[in-house]
């Protein structure tokens, strides 16, 4: 990436550095408008999250990026090539984890990944670094069908890194996960994003979206309804930090009285008090009796997300614009 030394830190404006062009993608199955006119980027070295609610078209738009599926319209760029048709000097370079991963079965982990590794033409330490890399190394001789779930996603996984690839794919990698499992496996992925692998990942957990990604699509109903860093979607939702009391600490109407503070509702046992601006508020009560009680909630992810997606079943077709880069 020599050339491209110039290139601002913008991360809504890579398209010098690209990993990733998708331009006005629309894909229909049937009379479902799976995708509706999908534009985005990913840079190089980006952690992106691709979010929404079942349905709405995730896995079509990353099989499309992968080349494995054809667009009806719009044109797709990866790594600075068509992925579609086919493009085999390009699956080299790409690390695809698919929602339903197939295995060679009977095979111990670290054989099936040296076939993997033998497919891909990758170099003999691969398997033992990529067995590392995923916390697989004392399930090595351990057949696959007798990982656990974890352990099987994590191997799946390390299949599509153990040729080193420029650009990786990780279809729901943590769905069907319990929470131990999937703790262990967003330590794998902090990893990869520490060394600074381009990954596009679907999830349906905005915890770790928020955790992981550098920027995220929020996909409804085939649009993206939001594009940017976790970080700046809360902020441009305008999305209130909440302050829960006890409820005996005072009525709604002297909480709503306070200045600051935007509403005042009794919710799940505690007084909620919604505002823009916390650090005034806590300063008032404290003044008001003090903070012992006081718990502070910050706007998160899953407010904006919950917001967007709750909203598209009022939407009609008059008002469904692509409001793409909205900060
Ligand atoms: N091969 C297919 N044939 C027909 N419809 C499909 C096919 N794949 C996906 N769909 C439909 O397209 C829409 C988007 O699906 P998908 O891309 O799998 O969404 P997501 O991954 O976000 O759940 C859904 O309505 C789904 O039922
Ligand atoms: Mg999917």
């Amino acid at each position: 990436m020599t050339e491209t030394e110039t290139v601002p830190a913008d991360p809504g404006n890579r398209a010098a550095d690209a990993a990733i062009h998708v331009e006005e993608v629309s894909k229909r199955y049937g009379t479902r408008q799976a995708l509706d006119g999908v534009s985005l980027q990913v840079g190089r070295g980006e952690f992106f999250g691709l979010l929404g609610p079942n349905g709405a078209g995730k896995t079509t738009l990353v099989e499309i990026m992968e080349g494995l599926r054809q667009t009806d319209s719009g044109t797709v760029s990866v790594l600075g090539t068509a992925p579609w048709p086919r493009n085999v000097a390009l699956l080299p370079r790409l690390g695809v984890q698919t929602q339903s991963s197939a295995f060679f079965v009977r095979q111990k982990a670290h054989e099936h990944l040296a076939t993997v590794a033998a497919l891909y033409g990758a170099d003999r330490g691969a398997v033992d670094r990529t067995l590392q890399t995923v916390a697989l190394v004392d399930q090595r001789d351990t057949r696959v069908e007798n990982l656990s779930g974890g352990q099987r996603q994590r191997l799946a996984i390390a299949s599509a890194l153990v040729h080193e690839p420029e650009l990786i794919f990780l279809d729901e990698p943590t769905a069907a996960l319990d929470p131990q499992a999937r703790r262990d496996l967003w330590d794998v992925l902090h990893g990869l994003k520490e060394a600074g692998r381009t990954i596009v990942y679907t999830t349906h957990h905005l915890d770790e979206a928020e955790a992981l990604c550098d920027r995220v699509a929020i996909l409804v109903e085939g649009r993206i309804a939001a594009l940017d860093s976790p970080r700046g979607l809360v902020g441009a939702a305008g999305a209130a930090t909440s302050l829960l009391l006890p409820p005996e600490r005072m009525t709604v109407a002297e909480a709503e009285a306070i200045p600051g503070v935007d509403r005042a509702v009794l919710r799940g046992g505690s007084l909620v008090l919604e505002t823009q601006v916390s650090g005034k508020v806590l300063s008032a009560l404290d003044a008001l009796g003090g903070l012992d009680g006081v718990q502070t909630r910050t706007a998160t992810l899953e407010d904006v997300y919950l917001r967007l997606t709750s909203d598209a079943g009022h939407r009609t077709t008059q008002n469904t614009e692509n409001t793409e880069n909205q900060a």
